[in-house]
């Protein structure tokens, strides 16, 4: 496959940008080659930016590869980094947290806004690390589980943790009870935090119900608090469950936790993200390496600086939100946004009026958020003053070149940097990306950018063999990096086969690439059979697994179609057992099947039933020929299908469905 690009935009550039940064992408290809070529040293002067309570003696080891580990004989504290640093400078009482809740007034504002300084936040965090480390007696090394809505508890759960080196897993609030028992089995989670509730879409998330199914399955759980949020009555279980307000109010305001020393490859947190086959994968994140890439990306690719207003829109269950809006802007000492609910409620200008209440200077944000604003049309965005804006980035999914344009015209005035930054679970931080608070070469719509300084990506073919420029291929990193995952948790065979065996050294991402001429990077989507669901990342091997637990269910392929505002829904083709009928009745039950078993995000966008699915002589499901007949594309090379009538069943049950 050969693509052509649109031509290099024309660069109107930001006044606040110093034109110096401006170079043409041979200037920064000179740049970047000379620093892969001495990566290791090149990071090890990224690091020292940041505050060790001891230096590094190895920068990388690479004695085990692919267990590379960073900063080795370092020690730090993430909790240290992104506070108490801040509370010894001028910075004390600087807004750290702008914190926004969903609910507003019959004049359209916010109920409920809570600014939280640093010092404020430093008090909290050691205040709950004083809870968890002497009322709770975790120590480093012990696990625990958050199952928390968009609400500053969360940072300050998680800075708590990282003080006192105690694991966190934090569970996306949109995931159901079988999803969050697995998870926390899986961490062995010892304590749980969660709430009474979130708001979503004006309605009441019930957590607290899910969390009480979840935790008849888990057994290290020995203690729940409950942030009390939205103030209705939970069912509180005796001797296990209590509100966090009542556990918090006798610990001095006061209190000093002294932050662990921690050593520079000691796990941070455990993240769990889907994968092609199994249960998710639980990706652990070090430190040292980690605080190192978000400091230098927080710098290169968000240029932030004290006077900026940020707002990444991301929710923190997930990495963009662990990385972007917890450990990276607070680490550098940023004023930032965190708002509870959706983007476009209780109207469809919530987004814009929040950029104008705060007067935000950096946004980032995704496809399908961007997507579903031009959906809205342009007057919702004029009606507020947007010119705040100097510069943005999306993430998640590819961005079409029209939502690109569209709010690079309407909220960036056809001038402030904006880019798409790639990176994934794994990757810990962006590592393809502009780089405008360093270098910016030109935009182009659609395209991630060159690799970021130190980084080696590259795209090969199925030998391993780099493809020709504008040919499609696999994505794969070439180097270590600071960042890299450590392993997936308590699964170290899982982490060599799933990342680095198919291409041998190489860490292979799982998503289709192209590199231009110019030695931009442009990701097309996942290789695999992973999809993006509204930058969701689903395992179709999941949501398979949980329709077969519906009693009417034979079989199931599950499927990514592509989509206008989500970039890729799920179709689910299905076969009933005997005895069973096709029915809308039936769909529904088994659509509500997977929502209890995976949660809210995996809802299926079609049900169709069919007779047969394509399958290989030894039974496998070809997914790909599913996805061809669906999509229209080429079938290709069906030779191993067993039985060709069943291309015509899935073409047959399209046309029914229309
Ligand atoms: C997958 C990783 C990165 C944090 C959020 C997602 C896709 C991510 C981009 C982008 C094209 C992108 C890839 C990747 N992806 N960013 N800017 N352009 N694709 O993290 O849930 O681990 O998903 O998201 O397919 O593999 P994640």
């Amino acid at each position: 496959m050969s693509v052509t690009w649109a031509l290099p935009f024309d660069q109107k550039i930001n006044p606040k940008l110093n034109s110096n940064r401006l170079v043409s992408i041979n200037t920064y290809k000179e740049i970047h080659s000379q620093t892969v070529k001495d990566y290791k040293q090149f990071w090890a002067s990224v690091a020292s930016e940041i505050d060790w309570f001891k230096p590094w003696e190895k920068t990388l080891d690479d004695s085990n590869p692919p267990f590379y580990k960073w900063f080795v004989g370092g020690e730090l504290n993430a909790s240290y980094l992104t506070v108490d640093r801040h509370v010894k400078s001028w910075r004390k009482n600087k807004v750290a947290i702008i914190w926004e809740g969903e609910p507003v007034d019959e004049k359209g504002n916010p109920k409920e806004v809570r600014k939280l300084t640093y010092y404020d936040l430093y008090r909290e965090v050691n205040r709950v690390a004083y809870l968890l480390k002497e009322k709770y007696g975790l120590k480093k090394g012990d696990a625990i589980a958050i199952y928390l809505p968009m609400i500053p508890e969360l940072p300050i759960f998680m800075l708590a943790a990282a003080r006192i080196g105690v694991v966190f897993t934090v569970v996306f609030s949109g995931f159901s009870a079988d999803a969050l028992a697995n998870r926390i089995n899986d961490a062995e989670a010892k304590l749980l935090i969660t709430a009474d509730g979130g708001w979503r879409r004006g309605k009441v998330v019930d957590l607290k119900g899910i969390v009480d199914k979840a935790l008849e399955k888990t057994p290290t759980i020995k203690d729940v608090i409950v942030v009390r949020r939205i103030g209705n009555k939970v069912n509180m279980v005796e001797g296990r469950d209590k509100y966090f307000d009542e556990v918090i109010k006798d610990i001095p305001q006061n209190v000093y936790v002294e932050p662990e020393r921690m050593k520079s490859e000691d796990p941070l947190y455990i993240l769990y993200t889907s994968g092609t086959t199994g249960k998710p994968k639980g990706i652990v994140h070090d430190i040292g390496g980690y605080m190192t890439l978000l400091h230098a990306t927080m710098k290169w690719v968000f240029d932030i600086r004290d006077d900026d207003i940020y707002w990444c829109t991301a929710d923190i269950g997930w990495v963009t939100g662990h990385s972007y809006i917890v450990f990276g802007p607070l680490m550098e000492g940023a004023t930032e946004i965190m708002y509870e609910g959706a983007l476009d409620y209780p109207q469809p200008d919530r987004w814009v009026s929040i950029i104008e209440r705060y007067g935000i200077t950096i946004l980032y944000t995704s496809p399908t958020a961007i997507r579903s604003f031009m959906k809205y049309g342009d007057n919702w965005v004029k009606a507020h003053i947007t010119s705040t804006v100097r510069l943005m980035h999306s993430v998640g999914e590819p961005i079409n070149p029209e939502a690109w344009e569209w709010l690079w015209k309407l909220v960036g005035r056809e001038e402030v940097p904006f880019g798409s930054t790639w990176w994934m679970t794994e990757t810990g931080g962006i590592l393809i990306s502009h780089l405008p608070g360093l270098y910016l070469v030109p935009m182009k719509p659609g395209t991630n950018g060159p690799p970021i300084l130190g980084i080696e990506p590259d795209v090969i073919n199925e030998d391993g063999k780099q493809v020709n420029l504008e040919e499609r291929g696999y994505l794969v990193i070439k180097n270590p990096w600071p960042g890299m995952p450590l392993t997936i948790y308590k699964d170290p065979e899982r982490y060599v086969k799933v990342y680095w065996s198919r291409f041998p050294g190489m860490f292979y991402v799982g998503d289709y690439a192209v590199k231009d001429k110019d030695g931009y990077f442009w990701i097309l989507g996942r290789a695999d059979e992973v999809i993006k669901v509204a930058g969701h990342r689903l395992g179709t091997y999941e949501l398979e697994s949980a329709l077969i637990e519906h009693p009417a269910v034979a079989e199931a392929a599950v499927i990514g179609v592509p989509d206008p505002v989500k970039g890729e829904v799920p179709y689910a083709f299905v076969i009933l057992r005997q005895g069973y009928t096709p029915n809308t009745q039936l769909s529904q039950e088994i659509l509500k099947t997977v929502r209890d078993k995976v949660g809210p995000i995996a809802t299926i966008d079609k049900i169709l039933f069919v007779g047969k699915l394509p399958k290989t002589r030894s039974g496998k499901i070809m997914r790909r020929v599913v996805r061809a007949v669906a999509t229209r594309a080429e079938v290709g090379d069906i030779t191993t299908l067993e039985d060709e009538a069943s291309v015509e069943e899935i073409k047959k049950a399209l046309e029914e469905f229309k």
